[in-house]
């Protein structure tokens, strides 16, 4: 067994930032790991804006401290107005590098979202025409359908009609959660891909009642099956470059996640990459971990891969119960928990 692990330094393709002083205590977690990040858009107001977007990065790079390496790629947060021409500022701007659905309703800061996507079809033909990347919150929100089932039928009734409506839409499904979405996303026509968090890879639903009501591993979408965690590993062990890294690390105050209506988030930027070597580890094939990481996102989004390297160090450690948050505290994934890989410094 190899000792220490030297990879292609990652990227994170689906990572929330927040803003202001949460913003301060994120940030360098993940700048020191990984060398670009697509920020999602969801602060309260909404990046909804080619302007917002550009000041929203230059508060993360006013954030970053002095000698990390680190670039915020941004994305657009899209609504039921949303101009086409924004879109052509987006590509124009050389800052934003996608456009994200939210369907209206279906997750933290989402209720500016899209309503119905035929109102954006509009955009969604600009997208096309540009090639700007649309990310998919891939949830139906209709209040009949089982929380558990949302994504397999987002697939049906919204994804696939909308890929097959806009051949040229270059797709990506974020934070796939299911056998269904693998499936989907495994046969689909050239152009869609997934992000995979490593929540999702690590833990099943049983995770949110374990011995009691679990808060810290409630995110949305929700933890599936067992089975649903096998079909994610199983594309990621076969090495299909259609699916790559996106921690979806979403920060939430502690009060907030342990409360009585508690907010969906892991925070998992403080071991973005070393929780995603241990799984792929413990499964067997550490060896496709680089690609993953640092290869088939950036292939996908056309962009260079990076060219500087991080070294991964075999040490346990143990990530602390809690990290400052502003003026609250942050509950960390795997708090108190062994984590076997380790950044070297
Ligand atoms: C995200 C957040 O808190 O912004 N929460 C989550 O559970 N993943 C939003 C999202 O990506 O759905
Ligand atoms: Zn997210």
């Amino acid at each position: 067994m190899s000792e220490t692990l030297s990879l292609r330094r990652p990227d994170d393709w689906h990572l929330h930032l927040r803003d202001g002083a949460a913003l301060s205590a994120v940030l360098p977690h993940t700048a020191q790991r990984f060398a670009r990040a697509i920020v999602m858009p969801n602060l309260a107001p909404p990046v909804t804006t080619v302007a917002a977007a550009k000041a929203y990065r230059d508060r993360i790079l006013a954030a970053l401290p002095t000698g990390l390496d680190f670039q915020p790629l941004m994305t657009l947060y899209l609504t039921d107005s949303t101009p086409p021409e924004e879109i052509d500022r987006a590509v124009e701007s050389g800052v934003v590098f996608g456009a994200k659905l939210y369907p209206a309703g279906a997750t933290t800061n989402s209720q500016s979202g899209v309503t119905d996507i035929r109102r954006i079809d509009a955009v969604l033909e600009r997208m096309a025409e540009r090639g700007l990347t649309l990310q998919v919150h891939g949830e139906v929100t209709r209040p009949e359908i089982d929380v558990f089932d949302r994504e397999a039928v987002f697939l049906d009734t919204v994804l696939a009609p909308t890929v097959e409506r806009f051949p040229a839409l270059r797709v990506i499904l974020e934070h796939v959660t299911t056998r269904a979405g693998a499936d989907f996303v495994r046969t689909a026509r050239n152009g869609v891909a997934a992000t995979i968090t490593p929540q999702h890879l690590m833990m099943n639903r049983n995770a949110l009642f374990q011995g009691g009501l679990r808060p810290h591993h409630y995110c949305l979408p929700v933890l599936k099956t067992e089975a649903d965690r096998q079909a994610l590993i199983d594309v990621v062990a076969a090495g299909n470059p259609r699916f790559f890294l996106g921690t979806d690390s979403a920060p939430h105050a502690r009060h907030t996640k342990e409360h009585a209506c508690g907010c969906a988030g892991i925070y998992s930027a403080h071991a973005g990459i070393e929780l995603y070597a241990d799984v792929f580890e413990q499964h067997g094939f550490l060896d496709r971990l680089e690609e993953f990481a640092s290869g088939f996102g950036a292939d996908f989004y056309g962009l260079p891969r990076n060219t500087a390297r991080i070294t991964l160090r075999r040490e346990p450690w143990t990530p602390p119960p809690s990290y400052a948050f502003g003026e609250h505290e942050l509950i960390p994934y795997l708090a108190g928990q062994p984590i076997n890989w380790r950044l070297a410094a």
